[in-house]
């Protein structure tokens, strides 16, 4: 299979010097992505910025902002052409919003008066959702409340397969840690919760998962 793997944080640009971002380290996407890899997969990984080293084998595609990384994640999608062989697995943690504008110099600060008028980033899951209909499809959800009932929305909002739905707020769960508890939400509505383990073993857990999901659709 192909993998399609987008990994770490987003940013939008308010200068050259200020942007709005978010703490994701990349860990659990570039894990998915050395799994798969070393499962047999070939993998194209898009990742924001983020200090980790290219898992060996692996296609890198580096991007900054909501919109490249769309624009990464539609192009690598165009490659595999119906994408009944591939698979999209969206760990990023991607901005939903931006600044109305950029600014194309530092700001001063006598020309700011507190207030950032923010515009929404288009969806990548589904702005693509017509290019990945025959991919297999795999969400996250980062939550800090209810994250099962929210991975339900998602997966229904968004046409998952499977939704992955970690707690943030719960130690050693989220956000640059090496171990994450997530909870599978899958879009018949099974629930399956997984127990705390490294983010190296969970990425394995989700390879298996879309391998069964992508032969059970044969
Ligand atoms: O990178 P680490 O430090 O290892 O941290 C891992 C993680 C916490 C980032 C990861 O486990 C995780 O939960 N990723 C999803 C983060 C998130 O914020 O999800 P969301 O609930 O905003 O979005 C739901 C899904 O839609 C995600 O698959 C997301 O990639 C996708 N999305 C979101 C916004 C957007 N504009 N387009 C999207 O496609």
């Amino acid at each position: 299979m192909r993998f399609i793997v987008t990994a770490g944080p987003t940013r939008e640009f308010i200068d050259p010097v200020r942007f709005l971002s978010n703490p994701s380290t990349g860990r659990m996407g570039f894990a998915v992505a050395r799994a798969a890899r070393t499962a047999g997969h070939e993998v194209t990984l898009v990742a924001g910025p983020v200090a980790l080293p290219t898992p060996r084998g692996v296609e890198r595609v580096d991007v900054v902002s909501a919109r490249d990384m769309l624009e990464s994640v539609r192009a690598a999608l165009k490659t595999v052409g119906t994408g009944a062989d591939a698979c999209l697995v969206m760990t990023a943690a991607v901005a939903d919003w931006r600044p109305e504008r950029c600014a194309g110099q530092k700001l001063k600060k006598r020309e700011m008066d507190g207030v950032l008028r923010l515009v929404p980033n288009p969806d990548i899951l589904k702005s693509v959702r017509h290019l990945a209909r025959h991919c297999v499809r795999i969400g996250f959800a980062a939550e800090t409340g209810a994250p099962v009932a929210e991975a339900v929305r998602k997966c229904c909002e968004k046409g998952l397969d499977m939704t992955v739905a970690n707690d943030v707020t719960e130690r050693g769960c989220g956000f640059g840690t090496l171990t994450n508890r997530v909870t599978v939400v899958f879009a018949d509505g099974t629930v399956r919760p997984l127990p705390m383990m490294t983010k190296a073993a969970l990425a394995r857990r989700i390879v298996a998962l879309a391998v069964e999901a992508h032969n059970g659709r044969r």
